[in-house]
């Protein structure tokens, strides 16, 4: 369950794709910087999904249901299980000043990373609950339960308020190395931890589709549910990257840089976000730029009108018509800059606040320069990403290659660029372009049996394309980088919010 749309996928047990479907679902603005969904919207568009992909299943019968779900979302629901209000989602940036809070109630940042190993982010739930206790008290007051999204799911198919490690980590409530909710947090924070669903493990069995559920979807009563796992985590684990060594890089709304680690790492700095991996004592370690794709998409709507019309015309995509443009400007756009902090950024800085730039313009840039600009920007963004988790990480990781996942991967020109920024080669794999529904189909494998672990399951995650660095774009590409780590800094000054 993403940010844009649901999409619900079919896995054979031999690894076929049986088939897709996506339904897209609005997302409200209220205010800048606010982001909030309908979870009723989220319902509706799983059915309707579920309908179409279960009418190619016919000659199949369903092991087991995977959830995978956009993280840290809250959905606050009244004793009768009724959503109190809209969900308040993980690209929200209201609260600022609540994270502030918790961090010091928990006695600074090394007070806090003492107990969830993690900052406590704008974009966690933590926070958000905190927001909604000062906020909106007389709704606090009729909330009963807290879930996060993919979990509002679970309980209209099964009945069972459940959570599992990697979505518990992402409320920034959990405690990471000792896998269970930080009750000392909890207390500091006046929050009943009996708002909080208990928590398994994502290959568990966590819910059977219910007598209801089956009669509104179609799937078949006591269908097992696995646990799952949020959506950054587990396309990790369904790029293959169960393992450490290899870095994995989604390219959705947000760009996620992500590796599974074998065991507990203490979070440098709090600058990652390690969180529980969805092998059983396994860990992910990963950061966020919160526009990723999300830039490019912000670009085709504000500024491609023309490529909007023509591609309606082509029957193509407006997203390839400005990548032919791009793919004609020359690698570095001219020393144009592109910074993509639109909805404020994660890591490598952690600053609600910050706002995107274009940076080195001159008359002599063209509308390519500018789409080329805000692909290799991310590049730059998701490469500081890339050199944190490495350097946290020297002893387990060779980083001999890069894997690109999500919408962005599509893009033969944005392969080549990652290639070139980082360069290392970049290769997508079987899967990575169904994202989090690939890795959900994996863990609910596991969990119906069918695969004896994570590590045999990922067997099916092959190569599928691979790009190699162009040596004659490193220097250019170093050089921008170079002139790109400084810019948050330089421009640091404008991005006051008040
Ligand atoms: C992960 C994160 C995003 C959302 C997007 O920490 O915030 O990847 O989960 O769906």
């Amino acid at each position: 369950m993403g940010t844009s749309g649901v999409k619900v996928i079919a896995l054979a047990s031999d690894g076929a794709l049986i088939g897709s479907a996506i339904e897209a679902y609005p997302l409200y603005t209220p205010k800048a910087g606010w982001t909030e969904q309908d979870p009723a919207d989220w319902w509706s568009g799983t059915k309707k999904a579920l309908k179409k992909v279960l009418a190619l299943c016919q000659d199949y019968e369903t092991a087991a249901i995977g959830l995978s779900g956009q993280m840290h979302g809250m959905v606050a629901l009244d004793a009768n299980m009724q959503v109190v209000r809209k969900a308040i989602l993980w690209n929200d940036q209201r609260t600022d000043k609540q994270c502030k809070e918790i961090t010091q109630l928990a006695g600074g940042e090394a007070g806090l990373l003492a107990l969830t190993n993690n900052q406590m982010l704008t974009g966690y739930t933590g926070g958000k609950i905190r927001w909604l206790q000062q906020n909106e008290p007389e709704l606090y007051e009729k909330t009963r339960w807290i879930l996060n999204p993919k979990d509002y799911i679970r309980w209209l198919l099964s009945g069972e308020r459940l959570t599992e490690v990697s979505d518990a980590s992402g409320t920034g409530l959990y405690d990471v190395k000792n896998n269970e909710w930080s009750l000392k947090l909890l207390e500091k924070l006046s929050i009943n931890p009996d708002m909080l669903p208990p928590v398994v493990e994502s290959t568990a069995v966590a819910g059977t589709v219910s007598k209801e559920a089956a009669a509104e979807t179609g799937l078949i009563q006591g269908t097992p549910i696995s646990g799952g796992g949020g959506d950054a985590v587990i396309s990790t684990t369904g790029l293959g990257l169960v393992r450490p060594g290899r870095i994995g890089v989604t390219l959705g709304t947000s760009g996620v840089v992500a590796m599974g680690l074998p065991e507990f790492m203490p979070n440098p700095e709090g600058s990652l976000q390690v969180f529980r991996g969805n092998a059983p004592d396994t860990f992910t370690a990963m950061g966020v730029t919160l526009a990723a794709a999300g830039s490019y998409e912000w670009f085709r709507n504000a500024l491609g009108q023309y490529e909007r019309v023509q591609a309606k015309e082509q029957g193509k995509s407006a997203f390839y018509l400005l990548d032919q443009d791009a793919a004609k400007t020359p690698a570095g756009a001219d020393d144009l800059i592109f910074l993509p902090y639109l909805t404020g950024e994660r890591c490598p800085v952690f600053d609600p606040n910050a706002r995107g730039a274009f940076v080195g313009l001159t008359g002599l840039h063209e509308k390519g320069h500018f789409s080329r600009a805000v692909m290799e920007g991310v590049a730059y963004s998701l490469r500081q990403v890339f050199e944190l988790i490495v350097g946290a990480n020297r002893s387990w990781i060779e980083a001999g290659e890069v894997v690109l996942a999500g919408g962005g991967a599509v893009s033969p020109v944005w392969r080549q660029i990652f290639a070139d920024v980082f360069q290392l080669p970049v290769h997508t794999v079987y899967g990575s372009a169904e994202g989090g529904s690939f890795g959900a189909a994996l863990v609910a494998g596991v969990t119906a049996g069918i695969w004896k672990d994570l590590n045999e399951a990922v067997k099916l995650v092959k190569p599928e394309t691979e790009t190699l660095p162009d040596p004659e774009n490193k220097a250019v590409y170093d050089k921008l980088y170079g002139r790109y780590e400084k810019l948050y800094d330089a421009l640091k000054f404008t991005f006051d919010a008040s």
